[in-house]
């Protein structure tokens, strides 16, 4: 089975070809106009899909030197996601679908996410149960995942999203968007003990996360400093802040182990792209005997692989979209099976 991937659910315009289960190409346009504006706009993401769909789609095939007539099924993310945004790639599939007789499938960004550990380690997915931290610029979530389609949610945000944390607080501190890379960049060197930032959250019952109110900690924190001050330390203030950051996921991630007793622990989305929160899992896996799995960092952010990969194995599973198929910008995990699908 041949797949095409598409993926438009924000600043990224991306296709990818996975044939037989195996990634063939990889195209990811991201859209560097929201740089000016230090976080994306919906209208302008729309306008560039728009422009960019065509000639990312056909380099997609190209460098998969695959032909049109070759594909036999196109995955594309229908939600969660901005609504002008997902609109441009679940029309354009439906209509390359239509003119090609070939089924489609929409598929959730978040099981995306999810599924892109398995891009390079196919063997990870051997059936058994695990829990997912997913943690993205709109999502941080902890799943208990007993296979492809069952997903129960053990904890959420109450508020912002870890990624989100992130952009807020480079914007406060005058840094570039994406905030979680150029954050990580300026921490380097910087003493992460220099600020002791909130740990929200920590130590509670359940699994939920709160990042708003570090967000806040961090906007009275830098009003009460002189600009010289910040300027002079802004490597130890986002390094204390990273370090914030992490702590909470960590504790709210050691706490699923605890409550569910499982051993196989997968990190995914945008954030997993993060050293220092690598080199914890890292050492926190090594020492509890855990089997971590999270994605090379190409495939941590954005990128149509794992849409095509996950629509892959729900196509092989018999599952298809009908083309009245609606974008659903707040889609859930957990609602994937009440959506336009039906299975053969
Ligand atoms: N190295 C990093 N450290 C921390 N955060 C990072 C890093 N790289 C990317 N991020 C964060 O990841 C987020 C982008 O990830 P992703 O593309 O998965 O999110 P999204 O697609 O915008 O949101 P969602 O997947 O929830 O719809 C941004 O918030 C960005 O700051
Ligand atoms: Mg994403």
């Amino acid at each position: 089975m041949i797949v095409l991937g598409i993926e438009s659910s924000c600043d990224d315009t991306a296709a990818a070809v996975v044939a037989e289960g195996v990634l063939r190409s990889n195209i990811v346009a991201t859209q560097l106009d929201h740089v000016l504006y230090g976080g994306v706009v919906p209208e302008v993401a729309s306008r560039i899909h728009e422009q960019y769909i065509v000639p990312v789609v056909a380099q997609a095939l190209a460098s998969a030197a695959i032909t049109i007539r070759e594909l036999s099924g196109i995955a594309v993310t229908y939600g969660p996601g901005l609504a002008g945004a997902l609109v441009v790639g679940l029309n354009f599939a439906k209509g390359l679908a239509q003119a090609l007789h070939i089924p489609f499938i929409g598929v959730d960004h978040m099981e995306g996410h999810l599924w892109a550990n398995f891009l390079k380690n196919p063997a990870a997915n051997d059936g058994s149960p695990f829990i997912c931290l997913l943690v993205s610029g709109g999502h941080t979530h902890l799943w208990r995942v007993e296979g492809v389609g069952q997903y129960t949610l053990l904890g959420r945000s109450l508020d912002d999203a870890a990624g989100e944390a992130f952009d807020k607080g480079a914007r406060l501190l005058g840094l570039a968007y994406p905030g979680g890379p150029a954050i990580e960049t300026a921490a380097r060197e910087g003493n992460p003990q220099y600020v002791d930032f909130p740990r929200p959250m920590r130590g509670t019952e359940g699994c939920d996360f709160s990042f708003s109110g570090l967000k806040t900690a961090l906007y009275y924190y830098l009003k009460r400093q002189s600009s010289t001050d910040i300027g002079n330390n802004l490597r130890h203030i986002a390094a204390s802040y990273q370090l914030a950051v992490v702590d909470c996921l960590m504790d709210r991630l050691q706490r699923a182990v605890q409550l569910t007793g499982l051993s196989r622990v997968f990190v995914a989305g945008g954030v997993a792209a993060n050293a220092l929160l690598r080199h914890r899992l890292d050492r926190w896996a090594g020492s509890q005997k855990l089997t971590l799995s999270y994605p090379p960092l190409e495939f941590c952010t954005d990128n149509a692989a794992m849409i095509a990969l996950a629509g892959s194995a729900h196509l092989a599973a018999g599952d298809r979209s009908s083309l009245d198929l609606e974008i659903s910008p707040n889609l859930s995990l957990a609602d994937r099976a009440s959506r336009g699908h039906v299975r053969d």
